[in-house]
């Protein structure tokens, strides 16, 4: 089945075209961060402004003309609210047209799906990392069991705080992990409660410090310390699962130095350690595309007027095709 998909929940505007799991085109725009943030309805205008372009870069790529995809996908959340939106409009204004089904799909289980097909794991324990989420989760009957998660923010938005109050310029998580090449570690608060972790009590204390320590000592000890929790959590999980496939997606696992702890972590315990590329870990439309054709060909489509977007979608109420 020739399956569109479209994400749209944060930055990132992006159509995936998939036919029988194989990915035909992964085209994406991204909304230019400024040290104002997000701004979701800046993010959707700009959204809105793409998103014609993104569609016809992705039927491109594929050799396709709209006419021939036979189903759509798009990410009901979690997310922001407009940027979600303008997702659910383009996908329900093409489905309209083309009279084919839609598949409302959950944006982390997407992630994870693109990720076991990507490293051929087949139930693997998951660590989920990005702006907004954090969590720790396994596979449990059709449903992702959350085995641990933030109590606060996600590990991302806390890196891309910090980087903001300090002054570093855009693209924070990849500039905290610049800088942190040439820093040494300085003591910060560590914050794991069984496996589940919180981190604003990290973030709060070393925006303190701004001015009392290099920026590059900040740097490497809120990434070191903020893995380290993330590791001790999911190392909890992985023995307590027994499982002996780990794997770590979302925007935050295109970390290198969170792949290498992790991979670490998982050898020592006898577990296979795997990652999709950034490509996928980064937000994608191809994710999806891939789930939202393994929906509708089990007939998990949603008919038009009941497609809704939330904000708030839990992966732990999605069902896993
Ligand atoms: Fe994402």
């Amino acid at each position: 089945m020739l399956v569109l998909g479209i994400e749209s929940s944060a930055h990132t505007f992006g159509v995936g075209i998939v036919e029988r799991g194989r990915i035909l085109a992964n085209e994406k725009s991204m909304y230019k961060i400024t040290d104002k943030g997000l701004v979701p309805s800046k993010v959707a205008e700009t959204h809105i402004a793409n998103a014609a372009d993104v569609i016809s870069r992705a039927l491109s790529k594929a050799g396709l003309k709209i006419g021939d995809i036979e189903g759509i996908g798009y990410t009901k959340g979690p997310g922001m609210g407009p940027c979600l939106q303008v997702g659910e409009i383009t996908a329900k204004a093409i489905a309209n047209r083309l009279g084919c089904n839609i598949a409302q799909v959950n944006h982390g289980a997407a992630h994870i799906a693109i990720t076991k097909a990507m490293t051929k794991m087949q139930d693997p324990l998951v660590l989920y990392v990005s702006g907004g989420n954090s969590q720790i989760l396994r596979l449990a009957g059709s449903t992702y069991k959350v085995l641990g998660e933030t109590f606060d923010m996600g590990v991302g938005n806390m890196i891309d705080s910090f980087a903001r109050e300090i002054g570093l310029n855009p693209a924070w998580g990849s500039t905290v992990a610049k800088y942190a090449q040439q820093g040494r570690y300085i003591k910060l608060p560590y914050t794991v409660k069984g496996m589940d972790f919180a981190f604003t009590g990290l973030l709060t204390s070393a925006i303190k410090l701004k001015g009392g320590a290099k920026v590059e000592d900040l740097c490497y000890s809120i990434q070191e310390t903020a893995f380290a929790m993330l590791c001790e959590a999911t190392e909890r999980a992985l023995l307590l699962t027994g499982s002996d496939e780990l794997c770590v997606c979302g925007g935050v696992a295109q970390s290198t130095r969170l792949q290498e702890m992790l991979g670490i972590m998982a050898k020592s315990h006898g577990a296979r350690f795997g990652c999709a590329a950034n490509e996928f870990n980064a937000d994608n439309g191809a994710m999806i595309a891939y789930v939202a054709e393994r929906m509708l060909v089990k007939g998990l489509g949603t008919p038009l007027a009941k497609c809704t977007i939330e904000q708030r979608y839990r992966i732990d109420r999605a069902v896993v095709v």
